[in-house]
């Protein structure tokens, strides 16, 4: 009877001490988790959160800059939008030291072109998909291209 009483007494000491380490260590794993990485739960999730904030941070910044009050000089413009096509041909675009592609389209007259860009024209969007230029600016970017080109 004594050794069953003796047992029982170390079985209850277990369970109070593994409740009691349970009491200390629940509110420790919650309060990591929570830290970690918001309402993340998976390991897929938290990755996710992880690199949103850096794709975020990009795009603002490539944004940015058109957004500000300053008028941007043509170099600038060509640099920025332009030369994604004209500088390599993407799209079929004349390219900006192919002089002879050029040489019809100078022959139209700096206003049709202004309005080809303004308005796009063919795989070419308007603005260049830049619409947040001012015409001026495109207007800008043109005169940059004609002086390399005539
Ligand atoms: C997405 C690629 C792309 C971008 C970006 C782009 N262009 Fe073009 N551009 C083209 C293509 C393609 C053509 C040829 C269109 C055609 O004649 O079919 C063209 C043609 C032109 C022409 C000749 C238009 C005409 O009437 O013959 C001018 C001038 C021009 N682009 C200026 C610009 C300027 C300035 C920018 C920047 C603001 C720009 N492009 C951005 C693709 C692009």
């Amino acid at each position: 009877m004594a050794e069953k009483h003796s047992s029982k007494g170390i079985m209850w000491a277990v369970i109070i001490v593994a409740v009691v380490l349970i009491a200390i260590l629940y509110p420790l794993t919650v309060k990591k988790s929570t830290s970690a990485a918001d309402a993340a739960s998976s390991d897929g999730d938290q990755a996710e959160v992880r690199i949103q904030p850096v794709a975020r941070f990009q795009m603002t910044k490539a944004e940015a800059p058109a957004a500000d009050g300053a008028p941007k000089d043509g170099p600038t413009v060509y640099n920025s939008v332009c030369g994604a096509c004209h500088n390599t041909g993407a799209a079929g675009a004349p390219k900006l030291d192919a002089k002879a592609e050029w040489a019809p389209r100078v022959a139209t007259g700096k206003e049709a072109l202004y309005a080809s860009v303004i308005n796009g024209k063919n795989a070419m969007p308007p603005k260049g998909g830049a619409t947040n230029l001012s015409d001026d600016e495109i207007k800008g970017a043109v005169d940059y291209i004609l002086g390399k080109v005539q």
